[in-house]
């Protein structure tokens, strides 16, 4: 976790999002992609892009609720958590998820995007 250095990045985001209102451009909590087959690396990804105001304990499930098998975590910013959890109402502990290709056991029903150490 390097806080100071996260910080700064993304308040040259910000800055960045400001001078450039045309842009629209979305400030994002990270981007990852998940696969229903198991192994890295996926088959057949779907993308996820997640923005910063999405942060929430809510849990949340796929579309359909499809179990996901495998995740590649491509960019997360380190005040966010992304939490997998494999239950559908995520009452399981869960495990957090760092960045790479991996298959939690018992695959992905739900996740939760959380910022315990949001600064903005
Ligand atoms: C998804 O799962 C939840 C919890 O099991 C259930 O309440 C809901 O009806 C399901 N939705 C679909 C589209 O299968
Ligand atoms: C939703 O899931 C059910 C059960 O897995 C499947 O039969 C159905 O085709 C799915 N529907 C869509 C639109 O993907």
């Amino acid at each position: 976790m390097k806080p100071i250095t996260a910080l700064l990045s993304l308040a040259a985001l910000a800055t960045a999002a400001s001078a450039a209102p045309m842009e629209e451009r979305m400030l994002l909590m990270g981007i990852f992609r998940t696969s229903q087959t198991w192994g890295c690396p996926l088959q057949n990804p779907e993308l996820f892009q997640i923005g910063l105001g999405a942060e929430s304990p809510d849990c949340r499930t796929f579309y359909n609720n499809t179990t996901y098998a495998a995740i590649n975590v491509e960019t997360w910013v380190p005040q966010c958590l992304l939490t997998l959890h494999n239950t559908y109402d995520c009452k399981d502990p869960g495990i957090v998820s760092g960045l790479g290709c991996w298959s939690p056991e018992g695959g992905i029903k739900g996740y939760t995007a959380t910022c315990p150490w949001k600064t903005w």
